[in-house]
């Protein structure tokens, strides 16, 4: 029986794949205002300059690709029972081949009906872009798959479970800012170890003994598969 390693990622973790973070010095939230771009109540005043951030967002994801730390911890799976839990929209887990991941806001190769959460469509490579006027299956407007601001989390659910059977966990890339995803270090079992990758000092929400590995995600993962090379 293999371990089980439970991953939790964010931002950080794609930022050496040239993918902005949202709150380090030159983040997406200093260029744009979360309500106008993340949130229901934004999309609804604006809907074309919401799909437009989207788009452009998604046709930008093609010119990046999966760095050290996504291929590692895809290969880890030799060794663990992996399973990803990222507030990432990006694909680069997927594409590093790991095989169970699980995204907590959404898709953006994805997009659903504005009617309905549940009707959920991929957006095919050729035409990437949302259009007002683009229907779901269900006659109503296509909307990006992603969880906004004030709008629930359905799969926190499934990743509380995850982290309930750690037997691992690691955080790499993110400020644990945002919850329900950064409450879920309190789900860890007590006595399972947790590592932590990033370059900045992160404030964990619980008052636990933590792994600090304080550098970039690639060398940090340099440095855990050391750490766990037994
Ligand atoms: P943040 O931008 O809040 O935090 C990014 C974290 O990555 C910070 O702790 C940085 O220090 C760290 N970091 C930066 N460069 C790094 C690198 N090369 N290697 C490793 N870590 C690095 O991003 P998240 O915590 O992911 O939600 O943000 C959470 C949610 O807030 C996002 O999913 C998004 C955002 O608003 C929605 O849009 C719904």
């Amino acid at each position: 029986m293999k371990k089980r390693l439970v991953v939790l990622t964010g931002a950080g973790i794609s930022a050496e794949s040239g993918i902005r973070t949202f709150r380090d010095s030159d983040g997406m939230w200093e260029e744009y205002r979360v309500e106008d771009v993340a949130t229901p109540e934004g999309f609804f005043r604006d809907p074309e300059l919401v799909l437009n951030f989207y788009n452009r967002m998604r046709q930008d994801l093609k010119n990046h690709h999966p760095n050290f730390a996504h291929e590692a911890l895809a290969q880890l799976e030799n060794k663990y029972d992996v399973s990803i839990i990222t507030q990432n929209i990006d694909d680069l887990h997927e594409r590093a081949g790991s095989s169970e991941v699980l995204h907590l806001h959404g898709e953006l190769l994805k997009a659903r009906s504005i009617d309905d959460e549940n009707l959920v469509v991929s957006l095919p490579f050729d035409s990437l872009d949302i259009a007002l006027g683009d229907k779901a299956p269900d006659g109503a407007q296509l909307r990006p798959h992603i969880v906004w601001f004030g709008e629930p989390v359905p799969n926190i659910e499934l990743a509380i479970q995850w982290v309930q059977k750690a037997d691992l966990f690691l955080i790499i890339g993110t400020s644990l800012l945002v919850y329900p995803a950064a409450g879920l270090v309190r789900y860890v079992p007590s006595g399972i170890p947790i590592y932590l990758i990033d370059p900045k000092e992160v404030k964990l929400p619980v008052n636990t003994s933590v792994n600090v590995i304080q550098k970039v995600a690639s060398e940090g993962m340099r440095e855990f598969l050391k750490m766990v090379d037994d």
